[in-house]
């Protein structure tokens, strides 16, 4: 009797216990747990863009396996919005005629949509933002099907931080990142999990209060451009910004011009070899529909996209300089450590052999996998290394 009455007791308190197991709710999952992947309308479309536009990105990151490489945000930048009615509800421009229907067109190709706001009352190509209207614009954009919005301060600073505050830098920082908050908390509201994109050009060490107003990534310049300089200096920005960064919140140092513009192969390699050793948020930029195959070899290259989105989510850090070449390392979650070796000069660095010093580095010496070439090669203590101008030596070492 006592030995049933006992498992009886057992057999109610395990099933308490299932229950409460069952019941309680899961977490939801992190939203950006890797840094987000995908296509951004403005580096090659700007004010141009339409409609048509983004479908066709959505149709060629399916067609050039850009998606089944994890591209998956289709992101419409500035210059969608046209103007609010009585009600306050804001309306798209003739150029994006129905945003339901996009969106549902975006979602049927697997990808997602996202789109482009501001703080201020105008966005900065001058269109109309957010300001007195973010949760309201915020549910619309949830009721539309978006699942990222880029928030850009533009005339925040004049509308708002400049009237309130002229002479008060604190204040001024203060009010601006109320205004992200605001926004975040509306995006939450809303229960989707929207990315939420900050995009202020790194003012006030945005690194340090980003996540807390729900930032899933911000950006750390000013705009990058589709020159070596640009590249160069952006990345030179992020050194120090390593411990910033991690799942659900990352250091974003500007969408990818791979692609665009004049840059050579070694420089679009470099730049998007250094963007994945950042944990940056991979987001071309370049005319999809006239994609050469070797830029598409580049931004589709498995393992360096694997490297960017590493699930440990580790930024790089710089952790030698000599000269015109840098080195910076980051650990991966399976113990492996990339390096990457990268000619800043303009010249070939076999001018001027580099040799590279693994032990101070606390790296081994022995096999190491070439991300590039895809072939093995034998890392040396001291070893010269010949890398071209702008070009980058991208290896992943294994454990030991
Ligand atoms: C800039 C932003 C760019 C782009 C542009 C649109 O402030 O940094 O990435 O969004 O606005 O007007």
């Amino acid at each position: 009797m006592r030995c049933s009455s006992c498992l009886v007791a057992a057999g109610l308190l395990l099933c308490a216990l299932a229950t409460s197991a069952q019941s309680a709710p899961k977490p939801a999952p992190l939203v950006a747990a890797t840094p987000p992947m995908g296509w951004n309308s403005w580096n090659f479309f700007a004010e141009k863009v339409t409609e048509q536009d983004i479908k066709n990105a959505a149709d060629q990151m399916v067609a050039t396996g850009m998606r089944d490489a994890g591209y998956v945000y289709i992101n419409i930048d500035d210059t969608w919005e046209g103007e609010r009615d009585a009600q306050g509800i804001l309306h798209t421009n003739s150029k994006f005629p129905d945003m339901k229907g996009l969106a549902d067109y975006v979602h049927a190709r697997g990808l997602k949509l996202g789109i482009y706001s501001g703080p201020g009352a105008k966005t900065c190509a001058g269109y109309t933002a957010s300001l007195g209207h973010e949760e309201q614009d915020a549910k619309m954009y949830a009721d539309w099907g978006v699942d990222y919005l880029k928030y850009d301060l533009c005339s925040f600073r004049e509308d708002v931080m400049y009237p309130k505050a002229l002479h008060d830098r604190p204040e001024q920082a203060r009010l601006m990142i109320a205004a992200y908050a605001k926004m975040g908390k509306a995006i939450q509201s809303t229960g989707k999990p929207i990315v939420y994109s900050l995009c202020q050009y790194g003012w006030d060490s945005v690194w340090e209060w980003g996540a807390s107003v729900g930032g899933n990534l911000w950006r750390t310049t000013g705009d990058v451009e589709a020159n070596w300089p640009s590249i160069a200096m952006i990345l030179n920005a992020q050194a120090g910004l390593a411990d910033y960064s991690g799942p659900g919140h990352w250091n974003d140092p500007d969408m990818l011009e791979v692609g665009n513009g004049d840059l050579s192969l070694d420089e679009n390699r470099a730049h998007f070899s250094m963007w994945a050793m950042l944990a940056a948020p991979l987001l071309a930029g370049n005319d999809l529909p006239h994609m050469k195959p070797e830029i598409k070899a580049i931004l589709t290259n498995k393992e360096v996209i694997a490297l960017d989105q590493d699930p440990l989510g580790k930024q790089a850090r710089r952790v030698y300089v000599d000269g015109e070449v840098e080195l910076w390392t980051r650990p991966l979650a399976n113990g492996d450590t990339a390096l990457a070796v990268l000619n800043h000069g303009p010249e070939r660095v076999a001018t001027h052999p580099f040799h590279l010093p693994l032990a101070s580095l606390g790296l081994h010496a022995g096999p190491a996998k070439n991300l590039w070439t895809g072939a093995m090669i034998a890392l040396a203590e001291n070893m010269p290394v010949e890398i071209a101008r702008h070009d980058v030596l991208l290896v992943r070492i294994p454990a030991k």
